[in-house]
Order: C-alpha cells, then structure tokens, then sequence
C-alpha cells in the first residue's frame, strides 16, 4: 500500500474551514479520505464542504463551536454515523490578535485560552469515545509561540504552550489506546489569517522573513504534507512530538512583533 493514500480513511477537523486546516482537509481529500469539517461558521464550513466536493473530494461539515462541548458531541455524532470511527484528528481552531498585555482586557486573554487551550482539551476529550482504537493518529496545531515568548503574544504563547503538554500528557495517558497525538508547529504561512494579523503590511512581513533562516514564508502545501506524514503509518512509533515545519525560524528565538 502507498502510505499516503489514505482511501477508507476517517478524517475530523476542528477549525477545518479556512487556511492551514483546510489545506489539510485538501491534502487528505485529494489522497482519498472522507473529511468532516466543523467551525463556528456554518456557512464558512459550508463554502469549505462545497470546495472540497468540487475538487472531487468526499466531504460533509457543520458548525460548532469547540468552547462547547456538547456542539462537539453532537458533531461527532453527526460525523461518524456517517464515515464510521475517527482515523485521524486534527484539532487547529484557535483565534489570535496583536496586543500588549496592558491593552488586552482579561476577557480578551480568557477568550484565546478558551479557544485554543480549552478548546484543544475539549476536542481530544470529547473525539476520544470516536475515535479508532488502536489506529487513530491526533494532531494538534501548535505555533512557535508555544516555546518563543513573543511580545504583544502573550495570551497566544500561554495557549500554545499549553496545547503542546496536552499532546505529551495524553500521548503517554493514550497510547496505551493505540492513539498516537503529536503537535505539529507550522512557522509563518504564506496566504493565512495568522499571518494578515501577525504582519499586516509589507514592511511587516519582510521583517517577518528575516527571521527565517530559509528568508521565505512556508506554503500551505508544506504543512500539509508534514501533516499528512504525521498521521500516516510512516509515522507509526512517533507519538508525543512536537515538530516545527518553520524554515529554522524557531532557531532565532523569540520574534518581536509590533502592531502597527
Ligand atoms: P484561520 O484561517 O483563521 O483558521 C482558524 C480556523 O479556526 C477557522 O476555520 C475558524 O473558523 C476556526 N475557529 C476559530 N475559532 C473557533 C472556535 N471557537 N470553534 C471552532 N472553530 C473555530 O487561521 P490560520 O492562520 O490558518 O491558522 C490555523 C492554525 O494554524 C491555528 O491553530 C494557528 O494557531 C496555527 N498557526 C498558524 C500560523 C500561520 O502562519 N498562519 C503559524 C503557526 C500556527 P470560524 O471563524 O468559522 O470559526
Ligand atoms: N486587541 C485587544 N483585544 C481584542 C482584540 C484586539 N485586536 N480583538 C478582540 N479583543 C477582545 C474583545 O474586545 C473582547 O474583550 P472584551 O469583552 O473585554 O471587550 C475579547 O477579545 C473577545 O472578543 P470577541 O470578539 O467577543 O471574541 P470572539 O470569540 O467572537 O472572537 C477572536 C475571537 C477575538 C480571537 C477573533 O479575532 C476571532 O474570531 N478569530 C478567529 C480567526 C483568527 O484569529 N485566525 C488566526 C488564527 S492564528
């Protein structure tokens, strides 16, 4: 078999309507999964479901939140009455803005935290009952802010960081499952919401370049292919990682962000 075919494969993505987790879907469509997409907007889930089946694909979606564990229940239900158990998870909502810690409200940190922290934890807890045991490949969707304290990042940095322990933490609860979960930590990606709010102009983002050793923003196939790796059985003894698909950028250390 061609381990990056993934025919009769079961793919769930968590925040799988727009950028880096819709080029995912892409990817494990184009390779023959059945996908099941889900965000907050059911007509941005709808538009992905749409592309998707226009490229060929076999595709379904609808909306929930993943601060709302029962909205994800009702998901998984919806998703796996109709592709069977979950193969592969991947778990990338989060929400992201540049601000200092003095001009962020308490509310604006919680709703990072819950969005990507709380919001990780609630995929993997409620997906666990779904998903194919042993089989099932996790990944969650990381960032370099996870290990790079950056400024203006502060609410994402302690959200990031926390998803990568949930990935060690349940990779050692899990495995004994047959689960593998892994993060996966994209560097600046060309074309992305994170990269329009993190480098809102020109200057910006060639700042941004700089700081990569390869000088060039990752492309949204690059990513997709390490995340197809991951959740294939070429990656079958890895479990617990976290792996950068970063030009180096990560290697310089922390970035500095100025809004504008
Ligand atoms: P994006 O297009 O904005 O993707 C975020 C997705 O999450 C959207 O589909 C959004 O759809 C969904 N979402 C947001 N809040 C949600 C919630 N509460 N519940 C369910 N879904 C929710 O941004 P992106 O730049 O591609 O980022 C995707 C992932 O890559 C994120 O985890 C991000 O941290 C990570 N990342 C990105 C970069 C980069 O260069 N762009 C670098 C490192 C890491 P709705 O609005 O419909 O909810
Ligand atoms: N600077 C400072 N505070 C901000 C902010 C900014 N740029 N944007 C939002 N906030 C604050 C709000 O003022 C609010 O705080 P308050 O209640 O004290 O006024 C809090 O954050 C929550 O905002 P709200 O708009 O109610 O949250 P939401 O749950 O509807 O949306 C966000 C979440 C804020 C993260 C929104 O930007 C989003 O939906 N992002 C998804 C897309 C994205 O970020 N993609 C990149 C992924 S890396």
């Amino acid at each position: 078999m061609n381990e990056l075919n993934f025919e009769n494969t079961s793919v769930f993505v968590a925040g799988g309507s727009s950028g880096i987790n819709l080029a995912i879907a892409e990817a494990f469509a184009a390779r023959g999964a059945r996908l099941f997409l889900i965000s907050r907007s059911e007509e941005r889930v709808d538009a992905a479901v749409a592309g998707l089946r226009e490229r060929g694909g076999e595709a379904r979606g609808c909306a929930a939140d993943v601060r709302d564990p029962a909205a994800l229940e009702a998901a998984y239900l919806q998703a796996t009455e109709w592709f069977g158990e979950i193969d592969v998870l991947i778990s990338g909502a989060a929400g992201n803005f540049l601000a200092g810690a003095l001009e962020m409200s308490c509310n604006a940190f919680k709703t990072v935290i819950d969005i990507d922290l709380l919001g990780t934890f609630n995929v993997l807890r409620c997906g666990h009952a779904f998903l194919r045991k042993p089989g099932a490949s996790v990944l969650n969707i990381s960032a370099p802010q996870a290990f790079n304290p950056t400024r203006y990042q502060v609410h994402a940095c302690a959200a990031k960081a926390g998803v990568d322990m949930v990935t060690r933490v349940l990779a050692m609860e899990w495995g004994g499952h047959g689960i593998r979960i892994n993060s996966l930590v994209p560097g600046p990606i060309g074309d992305t919401e994170g990269i329009r709010r993190l480098a809102p102009n020109e200057a910006a983002l060639a700042r941004m370049r700089e700081t990569v050793p390869l000088r060039r923003l990752g492309s949204l196939a690059e990513v997709a292919n390490m995340a197809m790796t991951l959740c294939s059985p070429l990656a079958g003894f890895v479990t617990g990682a976290v792996l950068t698909v970063d030009g180096g950028s990560s290697l310089q250390g922390g970035r500095d962000l100025k809004p504008e």
